[in-house]
């Protein structure tokens, strides 16, 4: 039985903030259960929701010297799904009403975190053969396994995994602060250890120290090497290569499947979408206060509201595409300006645009079960579940050709009647206009095409099934 530990600060559906904890939260379960004991373990936040909280089980609790500081780590278990989860407690460092806060603050949280999770491992007696880090704030997660936790029997020979879900974090902050909240000696700053400029980086450490690295799609694994894409640390990424491998997300096909999903008005499946989808679409018009006509278009976008995910190519031409017989329906949060403008369409177009600046796991598959398409031009993507979600309620990607997006829409070809969405490779707001309207075109005037790209969108399979599997092989080839 091979025993691993996945790290990460969010987990679906205890705590989630996006795709993070959707993988975190889904993969875990799907793994051969003869062969790989997979654990997980995250903070106990005071933000999640009692439900969870009472679930919770105490296990142990200890002390840990962290530089100046002495800190409660408190230990709770739950099995959940066939899932053995753990959870760090400390009410200093995870309360608030949100998992993250300012950078500064967070370097330290993480710091804790990472230090405590491998210093619980003895108390909750699992020696894992791997750990595995999601994201920058594991990221010191190698570094402390390669320092004061390499000697001493119970850690020797622990292999580490670092999978990038977004380059764009990494966790930065000037070096005597890093320091002093880390723990860690002048050694580890140098320029190619944790050392970025004059700051220090987490993220960078656990590229660096951890066995091997991965990240989310084929083509963003490709990217990061470039300067475009790798965030500063493209450099690393190269001379990394040799350990960095692509493995595209999946999603959860039991909680994400339009024949079951009890969120939402109609359940449908591949061989009746053509009668039952609409039913959505009406109803969610009705919800909305749009239009309700089941004929007109509807575009969905469920997002972070970020530079990331290609905002401001669609703030140039709304106005533009808010001419044509189309709706818009909008859910998310994020920066103000993003926010405002979607309420400012909303306020402007009420009748075809709906902007619900909020929240709403359930609204979100509504959405999804709802739209015709699906607009994702984001400027990078590491992966993407959204669009992976549109596709199996049959609702059409429109996307940028970046990361996963990439990997995951085959864009439609009319000749050759092929295809499950709709792509531009460009980042601009023209070229992105141009392919909406293309889609529109589809939509109205070639009915069957549509269809049947529906058909072959809720066949495609994005279940974790195929990269399951190509994690198991990575521990297969670490363990040897
Ligand atoms: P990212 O991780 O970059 O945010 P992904 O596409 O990988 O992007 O994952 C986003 C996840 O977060 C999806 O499950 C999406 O449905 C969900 N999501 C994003 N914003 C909201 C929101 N406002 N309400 C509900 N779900 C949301
Ligand atoms: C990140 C990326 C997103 C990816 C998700 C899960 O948040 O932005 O593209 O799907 O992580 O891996």
């Amino acid at each position: 039985m091979k025993k691993i530990l996945f790290v990460a600060s969010e987990c679906a559906p205890f705590i989630k903030t996006g795709g993070l904890a959707d993988v975190v939260g889904s993969l875990p379960k799907c793994f051969d259960k003869k062969e790989y004991d997979v654990r997980v373990i995250i903070p106990k936040y005071m933000c999640m929701n009692q439900k969870w909280k009472d679930k919770m089980t105490y296990l142990n609790h200890f002390y840990m010297d962290l530089c100046w500081r002495r800190q409660y780590v408190g230990i709770m278990e739950m099995e959940y799904e066939g899932v053995k989860y753990y959870f760090i407690d400390n009410e200093y460092y995870f309360a608030g009403d949100k998992p993250y806060s300012d950078v500064r603050y967070d370097l330290e949280k993480f710091a804790f975190f990472s230090r405590a999770v491998l210093s619980a491992l003895p108390v909750i007696d699992f020696r894992p053969d791997v750990i595995h880090c999601h994201d920058w704030q594991t990221g010191l997660i190698p570094v402390y396994l390669h320092d004061s936790f390499a000697y001493g029997d119970f850690y020797r020979g622990i292999k580490s995994i670092m999978t990038i879900h977004n380059l764009k974090f990494q966790g930065v902050w000037d070096i005597d602060t890093i320091k002093d909240i880390a723990g860690l000696s002048d050694y580890y700053f140098t320029s190619d250890k944790l050392k970025d400029y004059d700051n220090g980086n987490y993220l960078k450490g656990g590229i660096v120290y951890a066995d091997m690295v991965t990240t989310v799609s084929d083509t963003y694994a490709q990217e990061i090497k470039t300067p475009f894409y790798g965030e500063g640390l493209d450099g690393l990424m190269r001379a990394r290569s040799n350990c960095l491998r692509g493995i595209v997300n999946g999603i959860d096909y039991k909680e994400y499947d339009p024949a079951t999903d009890n969120l939402i008005a109609k359940n449908f499946s591949v061989e009746n979408f053509r009668k039952e989808k609409v039913k959505n679409k009406t109803a969610l018009q009705k919800e909305l206060g749009l239009e309700v006509n089941p004929k007109k278009m509807m575009i969905g976008l469920v997002s972070r509201l970020t530079d990331q995910k290609g905002l401001d190519l669609i703030a140039c031409v709304m106005d533009e595409l808010c001419q044509d017989a189309v709706q818009f329906v909008i859910l998310g949060t994020g920066e103000e300006r993003y926010e405002n403008m979607f309420r400012h369409f909303d306020w402007k177009y009420g009748k075809d645009v709906s902007a619900n600046i909020f929240y709403s796991e359930e609204l979100s598959h509504k959405i999804y079960a709802a739209c015709d398409a699906f607009l994702m031009p984001s400027l990078f993507e590491p992966c993407g579940l959204s669009q992976l979600m549109s596709l199996r309620y049959g609702t059409l990607p429109i996307v940028r050709e970046t990361g996963g997006l990439k990997d995951t829409v085959q864009p439609y070809n009319e000749y050759e009647n092929t295809g499950t969405g709709f792509s531009f490779s460009n980042y601009n707001a023209h070229e992105m206009m141009g392919t909406v309207r293309y889609a529109e075109h589809v939509f109205y005037d070639k009915k069957r095409d549509w269809n049947k790209m529906i058909e072959r969108a809720m066949k495609a399979d994005f279940s974790w099934k195929a990269s399951a599997e190509k994690y198991q092989q990575l521990y297969n080839d670490l363990l040897g």
